[in-house]
């Protein structure tokens, strides 16, 4: 009696512990949450001072940002963290003596430039690695959208200008982050392809051009790895802001791709807060409270129905439960960092691309004397600005690449810039402190003297010039002070061409960029250039490894450089005015009054070229106005295709062709399959890439076989009346090793019946 009274006393005073959140419990969990909690699931972590660029105040120090926990019935706190080119954190933390670097990879762009899935897959196993060591869950990347314009601050963050190069890149990216068991976030979904303006700029494309280009990457790479999860873009998509656009998220992406994970917007996107959940987007990150309140009063007022609400909690916690938050995942915060340093080196140095190489002028013997010019040379760029950034613990310097390759320097020459360089830090340094994170970083001027140009003409063998561009997120790159050589780079170049060839030596320029720039008006000064991109922490290593011929560039275009800015397919509908005080990030932030402007190109975007993005215009429309064609990519030595097959599959086709090196030295090749389809109801492009390969290592005289596969579907366009058509008719298969040329080709008869 007395012990009965006793536990009848403990149950009436002792709460029951809720359910816990499990794999198989989820349904149970989202019956037993409160309104206000399934509302905290889905509105983020709040953002410490949020000035537009992912900065949580929670979970991993220096992260993007967070799900909230729910620790009643269980549910962790997740953390979310960019980007692109590697895991950004801080490095450092309060009251710990310990550092907490990332590895910062090569830009996207250039890993899209090696066109090696395998390796890209490699790469993301790293950052992934990195991710789950360092206590993340989630990593905000890849980015996928298409290079629609040169301009476009954010390109390097993004793969290529063409969706099946953006896609399968992306789809290699995301196996390998999430081999590790921790989330990917593919963004920015979609048709984010301009900086100015982002948050409130309105794409109007035809669908025609969406579902061909804009979302065929997406497409690929949700199809080909099921990401964890996909972030919606800023911008508004035909009138319609893509964090509330039910039809992409719902339709497309859910609906005809079968996308099974959850959706976020993008940092602060969307305006609409109950809009954003009802059109099926889950996460509206970071948190706020004017946010989280505006969901909750649809809720309770029945304008947000508690189903819609239901569908994106559990989505959510079907996130949570595959995450090592959940999984009490105790990281060691000791990732193999110089592994990845590895790795890092070995994808950069298949990323380079030799642009130009005028009677062999590279490989260069690291004995003859190198005048070794640039700021860029001796302030060498890893990577972009804002939040693609990561925070590494060095970057490698050409300077110092080329002296462990045993280069021999011009000692006159190295320590002006050496002096030179100090002053400059001083003086940047001041500017740089107070930089808002979306205005471009001030670099050290180009300043050198006109006796030592004279004087290492003498005294050196060749000159190497080192010309940088550093930009990221928040703003896109202007004409006079990004895409042309400013005065004082066309002043140097100018002078060291004539200074050297005068007295026939040699002048080797190395693009350290993360997007491209003009180069047919200076590249005749220059005997050979070397595209090196932004290369990521190890660059200069690289860098050098080609200039000397230990590694043989095998790095393809993925995109098409064109004679000048003015040829390309959207200079027309594209923003060109940018300055940094007048049209900034800020200038353009709306709130809640969002009124709707009517500036071309500021408010909204006409894509007037419809699908001739890069070189499907070039190669249809526009021949004479490529300098160099999608898919080039020079080489120490040269390859020969032959014995090209095309046998018919369950699925399509597969395509075999015998690729030999017939050069001196060992290489790589890529390998482009375009297809081009015949004259039906549909203007088509001349050709369009359908698969690719890179052939391994090939000894002089060795030869290989590579093998394609084509799809059935993947020949189909897209007609707006009737959807996915393929025609009938003779398609033409070329194999080839850029975007002008045929190396072989086979035609192949397709019939409905
Ligand atoms: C960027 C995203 C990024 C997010 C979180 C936004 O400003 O557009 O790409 O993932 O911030 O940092």
């Amino acid at each position: 009696m007395i012990q009965t009274l006793i536990l009848s006393t403990l149950l009436a005073v002792t709460p029951v512990k809720a359910a816990q959140l499990r794999e198989d419990n989820i349904p149970e969990i989202v019956s037993l949450m409160t309104d206000e909690e399934k509302v905290k699931l889905l509105v983020g972590g709040k953002a410490k001072s949020y000035n537009g660029i992912g900065n949580s105040a929670l979970g991993v120090p220096g992260c993007a940002g967070t799900i909230n926990s729910i620790e009643r019935l269980g549910i962790p706190r997740v953390t979310l963290a960019d980007g692109p080119a590697g895991l950004r954190i801080s490095p450092t933390r309060e009251g710990d003596e310990r550092t907490f670097y990332c590895t910062g990879f090569p830009v996207a762009v250039m890993l899209a430039s090696t066109w090696n899935t395998e390796l890209i897959e490699e790469v993301g196993q790293a950052m992934g690695n990195e991710v789950l060591e360092y206590g993340a869950d989630v990593l905000l990347a890849p980015g996928v959208n298409i290079h629609r314009n040169p301009l476009c601050g954010r390109n390097f963050e993004y793969y290529s200008e063409d969706p099946l190069l953006s896609g399968k890149m992306a789809a290699a990216m995301i196996n390998g982050i999430e081999s590790n068991g921790v989330g990917t976030s593919l963004k920015h979904f979609a048709l984010n392809n301009q900086e100015l303006n982002r948050l409130a700029n309105d794409a109007r494309v035809s669908e025609r051009a969406m579902r061909e280009i804009y979302l065929k990457n997406f497409e690929i790479a949700v199809k080909e790895s099921q990401p964890w999860t996909v972030m919606t873009s800023y911008n508004y998509v035909n009138g319609v802001p893509a964090a509330e656009n039910r039809w992409l998220i719902m339709d497309v992406l859910r609906g005809e791709w079968g996308f099974e994970g959850a959706v976020m917007t993008d940092w602060g996107g969307g305006y609409d807060n109950p809009g954003i959940i009802r059109a099926g987007n889950d996460m509206i990150q970071p948190g706020s409270d004017w946010r989280y309140e505006a969901v909750l009063k649809a809720v309770k007022d029945g304008s947000l129905s508690r189903e819609a609400l239901d569908e994106c909690v559990t989505r959510v916690l079907e996130l949570i439960v595959k995450t090592p938050a959940f999984k009490g995942y105790k990281p060691s915060e000791a990732p193999d960092l110089k592994a990845h340093a590895a790795l890092c080196e070995k994808a950069a140095d298949e990323g380079i691309i030799l642009l130009k190489n005028k009677k062999n002028v590279l490989p260069l013997n690291p004995e003859k004397k190198v005048a070794l010019f640039g700021t860029g040379s001796y302030d060498f760029i890893a990577g972009g600005t804002g939040s693609g950034d990561v925070n590494k613990a060095y970057v490698v310097n050409l300077l110092d690449g080329l002296s462990d390759r045993g280069f021999n320097l011009d000692s006159t020459v190295t320590s002006f810039y050496t002096r030179y360089m100090a002053d400059e830090a001083l003086r940047r340094e001041e500017i740089n402190k107070d930089r808002k994170w979306y205005v471009d970083v001030e670099r050290a001027l180009e300043v050198v003297p006109d006796e030592l140009i004279e004087s290492s003409s003498e005294s050196s063998d060749i000159a190497f010039l080192t010309i940088s561009r550093i930009f990221g997120e928040g703003k896109d790159r202007s004409i006079s002070g990004s895409y042309l050589l400013s005065p004082q780079e066309k002043d140097l170049l100018d002078k060291l061409s004539a200074a050297f060839h005068s007295k026939g030596k040699k002048v080797v320029v190395i693009l350290n960029v993360g997007g491209l720039i003009e180069l047919l008006s200076w590249q005749d000064k220059a005997d050979a250039i070397l595209l090196g991109w932004q290369p990521g922490q190890e660059g200069g290593r690289s860098v050098a490894a080609a200039l000397c011929g230990e590694v043989n560039p095998s790095g393809h275009l993925p995109m098409t450089v064109s004679r000048s800015y003015d040829d390309e397919p959207s200079a027309g509908n594209f923003p060109q005015f940018v300055t940094d005080k007048a049209f900034n990030y800020s200038f353009f932030r709306r709130f809640k009054d969002h009124k709707r402007n009517d500036v071309k190109d500021v408010d909204y975007t006409i894509y007037e070229e419809g699908i001739y993005v890069g070189y499907r215009y070039f190669c249809t429309k526009a021949r004479k106005a490529i300098l160099y064609p999608f898919g080039y990519g020079g080489s120490y030595t040269s390859f020969a295709y032959s014995k090209m097959k095309v046998s018919p599959t369950e699925k399509g086709w597969s395509v075999t062709v015998d690729v030999r090196n017939k050069g001196k030295v060992a290489g790589k090749d890529v390998v482009q399959l375009y297809v081009k389809a015949p004259r039906g109801k549909l203007d088509k492009p001349a050709r369009e890439l359908k698969a690719f390969a890179k052939t391994p290592l090939l000894q002089p005289g060795e030869k290989c076989s590579v093998s394609m596969d084509i799809p059935r579907e993947s020949l189909a366009s897209y007609d707006e009346k009737a959807g996915w058509v393929i025609d009938e008719g003779r398609y033409t298969f070329i194999a080839a090793q850029d975007a002008l040329h045929s190396d072989c080709r086979r035609r192949v008869r397709i019939s409905n019946k």
